[in-house]
């Protein structure tokens, strides 16, 4: 049996595929602990900077897997005991290293919803994103009712949760849900190199700076206020934040030790 989760190690970059192509790379029990797995591993790998989530041409992933949701015995009993979703799926969530969402293809349901766990998506031009469950009897259930507005506001955000219907590259990189397109063939080696240039900044300001932009999803202006003037001034205690700005001073590249 193929691996349906495969990672790669590129520069200071850890890249996670998901390998499901005969189904469209949904979400199954495997696919889920095997993405969680290289998470874990590439947050446990100080040579890592920057994480990348891609699946491939066809599809980011279709959302959770529908043959095993389903079944007689998938009812809410067995959805409750397993904690269905919580368990291991929030762990791109809680990475603390950047990770961003390669996204060409299919990113529907349960897919759309992991695309917006990472830190940003970057899409190819046929990227297609959705939150069709309503066609199947249930509702996002990942964070899609949740996430969706904040990226893109209540209106859209509605219509597509309601209708099921999908949004394009372009619409969605109007609506905010999207950081950058490129065209297909450009969608890996454009992420990657970004990737990579992220990658070759200090690590802890790179967390610091990502724990920063969350508070804004999290609280009230004036604690997202505080907290980034609590990590501000904490990146004055790092050794990298002499060194970057001395680099500027002497016009040199900065060499970052990570600490
Ligand atoms: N689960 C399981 N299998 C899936 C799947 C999914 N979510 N999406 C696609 N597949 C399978 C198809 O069953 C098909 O398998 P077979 O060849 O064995 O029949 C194969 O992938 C190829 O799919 P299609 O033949 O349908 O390909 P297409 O190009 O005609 O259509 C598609 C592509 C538009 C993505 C269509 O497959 C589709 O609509 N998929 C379902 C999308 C969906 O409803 N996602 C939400 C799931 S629920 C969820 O995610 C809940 C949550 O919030 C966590």
């Amino acid at each position: 049996m193929s691996q349906v989760v495969l990672s790669e190690i590129h520069g200071r970059v850890g890249l996670i595929r998901i390998n499901r192509p005969e189904a469209m790379n949904a979400l199954n029990d495997a696919v889920v602990s095997g993405i969680a797995a290289a998470v874990d591993a590439f947050e446990a790998d100080e040579n890592i900077g920057c994480i990348v989530l891609t699946g491939n041409e066809k599809a980011f992933a279709a959302g959770a897997d529908i043959s095993v949701m389903k079944q007689a015995e998938f009812d809410y009993m067995h959805a409750y005991k397993t904690d269905f979703i919580t368990a291991r799926w929030e762990r791109i969530k809680t990475a603390r290293k950047p990770v961003i969402a390669a996204v060409a293809g299919y990113a529907l349901g349960g897919g759309c919803e992991f695309a917006m766990m990472c830190d940003m998506i970057y899409a190819a031009d046929n990227a297609k994103f959705g939150q069709p469950e309503v066609k199947i009897g249930t509702l996002p259930g990942a964070g899609g009712t949740q996430r969706l507005p904040r990226a893109i506001g209540k209106a859209k955000a509605m219509d597509m949760c309601l209708t099921g219907r999908l949004m394009d590259a372009t619409e969605a990189e109007q609506a905010g849900l999207v950081a950058r397109i490129y065209p297909a063939e450009q969608l890996l080696e454009e992420t990657l190199k970004a990737a990579q240039t992220i990658a070759g900044f200090s690590l802890p300001v790179l967390m610091m700076t990502k724990e920063a932009v969350n508070r804004a999803f999290e609280s009230s202006l004036n604690e997202g206020l505080l907290f980034e003037r609590r990590v501000f001034h904490a990146s004055f205690g790092l050794e990298d934040q002499k060194e970057g700005m001395n680099a500027f001073a002497e016009k040199r590249k900065a060499v970052f030790k990570n600490r």
